[in-house]
């Protein structure tokens, strides 16, 4: 327990999206949703008001965090503008990049003689970029670069496109990193260069993310 974010409203998004194809089928993705759950139950220890954003996920609500339950990524979209303005914008979930042009009222069925599908996908609004361009900014905008490889190159990439303040990177589709696994590596890049937390628990990885939050927001010690 420390007051390092003490008077901090901090935002957290956390867990994939799920985009719905019809009444029974969607897409979705690998993420646990652990990572985004652990900086909002470390930022609360921090002394933060913390509001959660999850997609569906099957995990507790941390101690003291305000958590709202949102599907789709236009959802996480529309809950993420609804809880702003906030001091800090850590953006951990997982959102598509993709959803179905049309949710099909009913199930889709199978028609004899058809051995395809054709799903036809549009872009879904980039929330982080959408974050770091709004009036009144967060101070800090944090993102996440989920990579399964040149995990460098593409977390720079994405701090100058979406204008972030920290893009942390971690490598999935490797074992005990990523998503499903409860042990997490990161590294933390801003302008200058980058940290690496961890290999560690997650909830460790997340308290020391936490403790860089504070030390952008508060450059003197205290
Ligand atoms: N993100 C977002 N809104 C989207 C897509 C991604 O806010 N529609 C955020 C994620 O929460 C994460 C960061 O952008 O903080 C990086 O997401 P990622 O999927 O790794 O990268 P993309 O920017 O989508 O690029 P690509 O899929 O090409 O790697």
């Amino acid at each position: 327990m420390s007051d390092a974010l003490a008077g901090c409203r901090v935002l957290v998004t956390a867990g994939p999206t799920f985009e719905d194809l019809d009444p029974v089928r969607f897409l979705g993705n690998r993420s646990s949703g652990k990572m985004g759950f652990a900086i909002a139950a470390a930022a609360q220890r921090a002394g933060a008001e913390v509001v959660l954003i999850a997609g569906p996920v099957h995990l507790p609500t941390p101690d003291g965090v305000q958590r709202i339950d949102v599907r789709s990524a236009a959802q996480l979209h529309a809950a993420v503008f609804e809880a702003l303005p906030a001091d800090v914008y850590i953006g951990a979930a997982a959102v598509a990049d993709f959803t179905p042009a049309q949710v099909a009222p009913s199930k889709i069925k199978k028609r004899p003689g058809e051995d395809g599908l054709d799903l036809h996908l549009v872009r879904t609004r980039d929330i982080l970029a959408d974050v770091a361009r709004a009036h009144p900014r967060p101070r800090l905008v944090v993102g996440f670069a989920a990579e399964t490889d040149d995990v460098e190159t593409h977390a720079r990439a994405k701090l100058a496109a979406k204008r972030v303040d920290l893009i942390a990177a971690n490598r999935v589709g490797i074992p005990g990193s990523g998503f499903e696994s409860d042990a997490n590596t990161l590294l933390v890049h801003d302008a200058a260069g980058h940290v690496q937390l961890g290999p560690a628990p997650k909830t460790d990885v997340a308290d020391r993310l936490v403790a860089l939050v504070a030390a952008r927001l508060h450059p003197d010690p205290r």
